[in-house]
């Protein structure tokens, strides 16, 4: 089937590894790649096209590899450089495509560039990191109020050298220094030497952040205490001189120009940045020549309601028009998983599986999202999770009210747990009798792989269905979408057209966020039923079809 001539990564759907939590083959309890090769066929076979992995590069692993020692290495709990590029291989004998996670804007506290730099005021590598005196007198105070993304300052005194550094995350993540030409080239020529080895885009860590005000300005107050997708101000800070700097936006068209330039132009770069839409928009560049996605995390709170998914549809397609295009994300290795989020309910998380591949914009599938992994409530004060460390002083209840109420967990160890493979003990992730480095889910034994591979009915299996019909069926993978704002159906459905001019074809999705059956009478009468939620898929009557609760179908009509 025609395919249309749009770039493969607007079409393509993204499944993101956590190596550390996806499987173990060396039975030491810990995710790595021989074992993430072992279960390619098992990604090829539902229906993933890119897969997205989190850091596995060197790294003392403080924050799990998002603290990188040596950005052309392969930390050896993961394996080698050669099982790096067995995985390439592997991903592109099967017709799929690999995406690396790239921590551009700080590096490991052990890394020889930060051991370097602190070393001395007069080293060369000194320049490399973001270093300022003291506030006067006595610079025994930082130098002005920039807060760190996770609790109070940013800056970090370092008494050798009388000054301080500054660090957006955390303190053992020093940032670098990208108004020096010298790091600017080493990591542009870094993302060029995984681009050499076969990497077919970048995921880049905390973009918004790269370039801080030059003249170190205090930041404005704010009087909001937490951020949001809204507004990234917090503890009482508005981050305009630390976040989204002009100098940040401006550096994306030459990120852009690197991978475009390479060699073969077809890469891409998903950018994660927390802010408002039209501040997201800012990131793909005036003339579409920045960075090519950006997550969009308003999805993450999505309510599993009918007006409420239409108003995001809504806002995605004001502004990230064609040719731009949104992604659509509902998990990730730092947030509450979404079936968790949305009451834990199978009928549910189909829903919001098909509408996340129907919709326009580029899906990202969490592993495990597709066998309905839960958060695991785990306590704070064992977390691994170096952010949850810093708040284990605080009562645990705290923590068990903001989940209840805001769907929120600071300790992302939660999420992480390891993919559940089947029902036996450890799950297929790693042997009997072995600790997994963070425990099972406790549901892993019904939710997982092998069960719900046999179960034609199982979430599983409709991944699989709606992944099938996006890849086969151009109006899914590559068309517009005309949003149904009429009352022609009832309130409680969610109708979008997608349609593909390119190359022929029209569907009618439709999405019942109900937990009722609803009638849908169509105007002209029905051609097929593509794919649905449930099997089998029936419930046509004449012109019209009724939906069961919580059902989502995708239909062609006789137009
Ligand atoms: C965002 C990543 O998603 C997160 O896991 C990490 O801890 C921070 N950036 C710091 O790199």
């Amino acid at each position: 089937m025609k395919r249309g001539n749009q770039p493969w990564w607007k079409k393509t759907v993204v499944y993101q590894v956590y190596p550390r939590s996806f499987k173990d083959s060396t039975g030491n309890g810990i995710g790595d790649i021989p074992g993430i090769i072992s279960k390619l066929d098992y990604l090829a076979d539902l229906g993933i096209e890119t897969i997205w992995f989190s850091p596995f590069f060197d790294s003392p692993q403080e924050d799990f590899g998002y603290d990188i020692r040596n950005y052309r290495a392969i930390a050896p709990e993961y394996g080698t450089l050669q099982d790096c590029e067995a995985l390439i291989n592997e991903i592109h004998a099967r017709d799929m495509r690999i995406v690396f996670d790239m921590v551009l804007n700080h590096t490991s506290d052990q890394h020889p560039w930060f051991l370097a730099s602190k070393s001395s005021k007069n080293d060369p590598k000194r320049g490399w990191y973001v270093w300022h005196d003291g506030r006067k007198p006595g610079g025994k105070k930082p130098p002005n109020n920039w807060k760190s993304m996770i609790t109070g300052s940013g800056w970090h005194y370092h008494e050798p050298t009388d000054q301080w550094y500054w660090a957006q995350f955390l303190p053992f993540q020093p940032d670098l220094n990208y108004r020096n030409p010298e790091v600017r080239g080493e990591m542009l020529d870094t993302m060029k030497f995984w681009l050499s080895k076969g990497a077919d885009g970048f995921r880049l860590d905390i973009i918004n952040a790269i370039y801080e005000d030059d003249e170190f300005r205090d930041n404005p107050r704010s009087w909001r205490l937490l951020p949001s997708e809204e507004s990234p101000a917090m503890l009482f800070t508005n981050p305009k001189y630390t976040l989204n700097h002009p100098d940040t936006l401006a550096f994306m068209r030459v990120l852009r120009d690197a991978i475009d330039t390479f060699d073969d132009p077809s890469r891409f770069m998903v950018g994660e940045v927390s802010a408002p839409l039209p501040i997201l928009k800012q990131y793909m560049g005036e003339s579409g020549d920045g960075l090519n996605l950006t997550f969009q995390f308003q999805s993450l709170s999505l309510k599993m309601r009918a007006k409420a998914v239409r108003g995001l549809l809504e806002d995605y397609e004001e502004w990230f028009p064609a040719p731009l295009i949104p992604t659509w994300v509902f998990s990730n290795h730092d947030r509450f998983r979404r079936i968790s989020r949305i009451g834990g309910g199978i009928l549910q998380a189909k829903l919001n599986a098909a509408l996340q591949l129907t919709a326009r914009g580029v899906p990202f599938i969490y592993y495990g999202e597709e066998v309905g992994m839960e958060q695991h409530h785990l306590p704070v004060k064992y977390s691994k999770d170096p952010v949850a460390l810093k708040f284990k002083h605080i009562p645990q209840f705290i923590f068990n009210i903001a989940r209840k109420i805001a769907k929120e967990s600071i300790n992302r160890d939660e999420c992480r747990t390891p993919m559940q493979w089947n029902a036996s003990e450890n799950g297929g992730f790693c042997p009997a009798g072995v600790d997994p480095w963070l425990p099972m889910t406790p549901s892993y034994r019904e939710r997982n792989v092998a069960v719900q591979e046999n179960e034609p009915d199982s979430l599983l299996n409709c991944y699989k269905r709606f992944l099938h019909a996006r890849k086969i069926m151009p109006p899914l993978h590559a068309g517009d979408m005309t949003i149904d704002t009429s009352d022609a159906y009832p309130s409680h459905v969610v109708h979008f057209i997608r349609e593909c001019r390119e190359t022929g074809g029209r569907v009618d999705v439709f999405l019942n966020f109900s937990g009722n059956d609803l009638d849908l009478n169509f105007p002209v009468p029905l051609k097929e039923i593509v794919v649905s939620t449930r099997i089998p898929a029936e419930g046509a009557i004449g012109n019209g079809i009724k939906l069961t609760p919580w059902e989502g179908i995708v239909v062609q009509l006789q137009r």
